[in-house]
């Protein structure tokens, strides 16, 4: 009888998901939850078969290209803008997401982002917690309206999509870019108008990122679009660090310019711009939009289903088919 193929978890997950994969794969988990260094996940790709990864790991050209048996690479995350696909692609392995699972609860989190920074609630809180609430006032933390604003997204996959709908009920009115229009009953069903990105940016009270990072859309929003932005305007980042120059960014909020922003992903994450910690009209949080319980074992369940289908040839969700 043939060994099963050897399969690695590069951190911690939940415990279930190794034992599930048991059925079809010998198992090495990383209970101890520590990032492995590029070193030692170089040599992992010449011992194992297959890999169960977080959006914590790197997988550049050169580390797969050196690879000698990796095949199969399913990653817990939407995003794959952490492994070379060009590179994975000539090696022939093959990489898998987990798209859907997670689109309603990173929408969600996205107003809960959006809410908190118009609002002021983490910086209330703050302030209450510090002892320093003496009285009701009249001015105390005026935020922006989310209601009966205008909302802009950039990006209007699924996860755009959702905010969209979410938006109805603020009665906002929703304005997009993306680089495909979307079919006319798609934009109905979303209720949203699609825009250049000159004139979302000049029409939005609040603007919500979502499209993927790649070579075209890093500092996607610099500072010259930042400028082009309503004055008090709320900017809210859900797609990954580096589509926003934060240098930038902490600028723009310092200034006055922007209102505040809602911020999960971060340019060297989980390092962050220390200007951006320095700053009260900012809500920062540690890359948790797809984080609650249920959708984080979907997830987890969603990477295992395709890394068992990789082992039958094909990944459910495979974002480098070369056929
Ligand atoms: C993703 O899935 O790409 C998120 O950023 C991690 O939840």
């Amino acid at each position: 009888m043939s060994q099963p193929p050897r399969l690695f978890f590069t951190r911690a997950c939940f415990p279930e998901i190794a034992n599930y994969l048991r059925s079809a794969f010998e198992v090495t988990e990383n209970p101890a939850d520590r990032i492995l260094s590029r070193a030692e996940l170089a040599a992992r790709l010449d011992e194992y078969d297959a890999v169960f990864a977080m959006p914590s790991d790197q997988f550049d050209a050169e580390l797969l290209q050196q690879s000698k048996r990796l095949r199969m690479l399913g990653l817990m995350a939407v995003g794959f803008n952490n492994v070379d696909l060009a590179a994975a692609n000539a090696r022939r392995i093959m990489v898998s997401n987990t798209p859907d699972v997670l689109t309603e609860t990173t929408a969600d989190f996205g107003f809960a982002l959006l809410l908190a920074a118009a609002r002021h609630v983490t910086r209330a809180e703050h302030w209450l917690r510090a002892g320093k609430w003496q009285r009701w006032a009249y001015d105390g933390f005026l935020g922006m309206d989310v209601h009966h604003s205008t909302l802009g997204i950039i990006g209007m996959g699924r996860i755009g999509q959702a905010l969209a709908r979410r938006a109805a009920g603020f009665s906002m009115r929703v304005v997009y870019c993306n680089r495909r229009r979307l079919a006319p009953q798609v934009e109905q069903a979303c209720g949203a108008s699609y825009l250049s990105q000159a004139e979302l940016l000049a029409q939005a009270d609040h603007l919500i990122l979502t499209v993927p990072y790649e070579a075209q859309t890093r500092h996607l929003i610099g500072a010259a679009e930042l400028a082009q932005m309503k004055p008090g305007a709320v900017l809210v980042n859900l797609a990954r660090g580096g589509v926003v120059d934060d240098a930038a960014l902490a600028q723009a909020l310092q200034s006055g310019h922007l209102g505040a922003a809602g911020l999960d992903v971060f340019e060297n994450e989980p390092a962050l711009h220390p200007a951006l910690l320095e700053l009260e009209n900012v809500v920062l949080t540690p890359h948790i939009a797809s984080a609650s319980n249920a959708t984080r074992r979907a997830m987890a369940k969603r990477a295992a289903d395709n890394l068992l289908a990789m082992a039958q040839g094909r990944p459910l969700d495979w974002v480098n088919p070369w056929e």
